[in-house]
């Protein structure tokens, strides 16, 4: 059972990444309406409910999963490229649909189908990620500018995300164990890094506090774990859905896009604003409509402690 919970736990935080990035509507729609969903849907106040909430959860997840996003809904970034870190297109408009550089689907199950949903994907769906995560429009399929690749399944990708979870902590412990005993002992302290039976080299910590990671290996300095992506770049579902979301569809999520990093309601100029703040007051969640007077109390909010907490919840 605890396995089941921390699973939909990764589960939730990766669906809220995907609920985050559309727009709320005002009012629900008529059957007229192209828009996903009619209004927000807030997967933390139904993942609050712990375990029970998980067939829901996962109900909710399948119909994103699945939804085929509109522009109604803000698909499409004629002014953002691709890249992972807000990007404004230098010069020009994007296409609504490119199918090397992007957007190129409407929708995660376009790609990861087969045999069922969340599954790989056929070879027409190959994905051309641009070299280095660059911003570059390009219209060849040249390795010198972009990597041809298969749609990895993601069957199982919870547990994965648990699994070096639990591995960054083993990893992280060791070097805190390493550091504390260097201090103790006022010799440097040599440890090895292993972790569920793989090893990623080891490391020395100085009496100084100061740690040698010269011999690390198949991890980052910062010893955290990351599975995802070919290369093993990413450490989180929602991290990759993030990015999949503004390269695929062109639908940026708030947390990364929003008016607190790129000062902008609709970074990729879609015409269609972020979707509402979440905040939580009092044990229930409001969300507030954006508007002129929210933008200017957004801007002159710096306290701290407000980031901090808008920042913990992951639907802002
Ligand atoms: C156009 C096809 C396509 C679409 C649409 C697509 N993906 Fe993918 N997905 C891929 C490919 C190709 C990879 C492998 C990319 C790489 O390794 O660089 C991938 C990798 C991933 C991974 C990393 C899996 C792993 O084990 O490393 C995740 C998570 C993921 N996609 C989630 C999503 C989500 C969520 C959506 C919708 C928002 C989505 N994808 C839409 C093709 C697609």
């Amino acid at each position: 059972m605890k396995r089941r919970r921390g699973q939909s736990v990764v589960l939730a935080a990766a669906l809220g990444a995907l609920a985050c990035a559309f727009a709320a509507g005002v009012a629900a729609g008529g059957s007229w309406d192209e828009r996903v969903f009619a209004s927000h849907l807030d997967f933390d106040a139904l993942a609050a409910a712990g375990p029970s909430a998980l067939p829901a959860l996962i109900e909710r997840g399948r119909a994103l999963f699945k939804a085929k996003f509109t522009t109604a809904d803000g698909a499409g970034r004629p002014k953002a490229t691709q890249a992972i870190i807000p990007t404004k297109r230098k010069t020009g408009v994007n296409l609504p649909f490119s199918r090397l550089s992007g957007p190129d689907s409407n929708s995660c199950f376009g790609c990861h189908n087969d045999p069922i949903e969340g599954g790989s994907g056929d070879n027409v769906a190959n994905v051309f990620v641009s070299e280095g995560f660059e911003s570059a429009q390009f219209d060849n399929t040249d390795s010198s500018f972009s990597s041809e690749r298969h749609t990895i399944s993601l069957t199982g990708a919870g547990l994965v995300e648990l699994l070096a979870r639990e591995m960054t902590a083993d990893l992280q412990a060791i070097r805190a164990d390493a550091v504390a005993r260097a201090y103790a002992t006022a010799a440097d302290a040599r440890a090895d890094l292993v972790s569920k039976g793989v090893r990623f080299g080891s490391l020395v910590a100085h009496p100084d506090g100061t740690v040698d990671l010269d011999s690390v290996e198949g991890v980052d300095a910062d010893l955290i774990v990351r599975p995802f992506s070919r290369k093993g770049v990413f450490a989180s579902l929602r991290q990759f859905t993030i990015n999949a979301l503004n390269a695929h569809h062109g639908m940026e999520a708030v947390e990364r896009f929003g008016v607190r990093w790129t000062g902008s309601h609709d970074f990729a100029e879609s015409g269609v604003p972020d979707a509402r703040p979440c905040r939580r007051r009092r044990r229930r969640p409001i969300c507030r409509t954006t508007g002129a007077r929210r933008r200017k109390k957004a801007r002159s909010n710096s306290r701290p402690s407000a980031a901090a907490r808008a920042t913990s919840r992951g639907c802002r």
